[in-house]
């Protein structure tokens, strides 16, 4: 590894490709699931190795629930059956797991879960693992712009006084930085509704690999791009 290259602060990952993995080996779109959960734990050891200090990971978005519902109910289960069985080894490699999205439509026991693991991981420093589940970018931004409309309506604060700032502290992610670098695995080069007000500046990276087969190998191939991109956020720089 380069030593002295830029290593991002908040790496962002859609894990996208479970279904064509499984597809290539004739295996049930469920086997390409748990065969990316392997991918999401060489994924945090390699974020943790490489200092990175945040990690999301897209694990599944709001428009998913129209998937049929068995693959829906595998991904629920699979989800809280890893999250729960991992949560001692998280805690150990110092890995602090937060959810990200909206928490209305779980059942209890998904939700007892959800706050289980972030109760017993919360003292962790080293990298915090954002596990973005039941998220979707416009509506987070949509539920944002409605809270602000209405501390407006009550007379709490002016339309003028929204700026970037206030509008990002509505956002769900306001606790979080800003990614500096998205990854989408499998060749699809598109957003898909993640973290749209939060990509402003991000250097984006999209690898023909399918998740179940991006290991820490990948993720560092990920970094070294990232480490040769020029950011100048819509300034020039010094040569120009
Ligand atoms: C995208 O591949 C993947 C998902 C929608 C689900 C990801 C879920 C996991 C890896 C399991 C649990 C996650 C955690 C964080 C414990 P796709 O099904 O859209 O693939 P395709 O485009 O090839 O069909």
């Amino acid at each position: 590894m380069t030593e002295n290259r830029a290593i991002p602060t908040h790496v962002a990952i859609i894990m996208d490709g479970n279904g064509r993995w499984a597809k290539q080996r004739g295996k049930e779109r469920y086997e390409g699931h748990l065969a990316g959960v392997e991918s999401v734990r060489s994924a945090v050891r390699a974020a943790v190795r490489n200092g990175v200090k945040w990690l999301t990971l897209y694990a599944f978005s709001t428009e998913n629930w129209g998937r049929p519902a068995a693959e829906v109910e595998a991904i629920m289960e699979l989800f809280c059956r890893t999250v729960v069985g991992e949560g001692a080894a998280l805690a150990e490699q110092g890995v602090r797991v937060k959810i990200l999205g909206e928490r209305t439509r779980f059942s209890a026991s998904v939700l007892e879960m959800i706050e289980r693991i972030e109760a017993t991981t919360a003292s962790g420093d080293r990298l915090t693992l954002v596990l973005a589940f039941n998220y979707s970018s416009r509506r987070e931004i949509l539920l944002a712009a409605q809270s602000l409309a209405q501390q407006v309506a009550e007379g709490r604060m002016q339309a003028e006084d929204i700026d970037e700032q206030l509008f990002a502290s509505a956002l769900m992610t306001s606790e979080m930085p800003d990614p500096d670098l998205i990854i989408r695995t499998s060749g699809e080069c598109r957003l898909s509704n993640f973290l749209l007000w939060q990509a402003s500046y991000a250097e984006m990276y999209f690898p023909e690999v399918l998740w179940p087969d991006f290991d820490e190998e990948a993720f560092d191939k990920a970094l070294e791009a990232y480490a040769g991109r020029e950011r100048r956020y819509g300034l020039v720089n010094d040569e120009c």
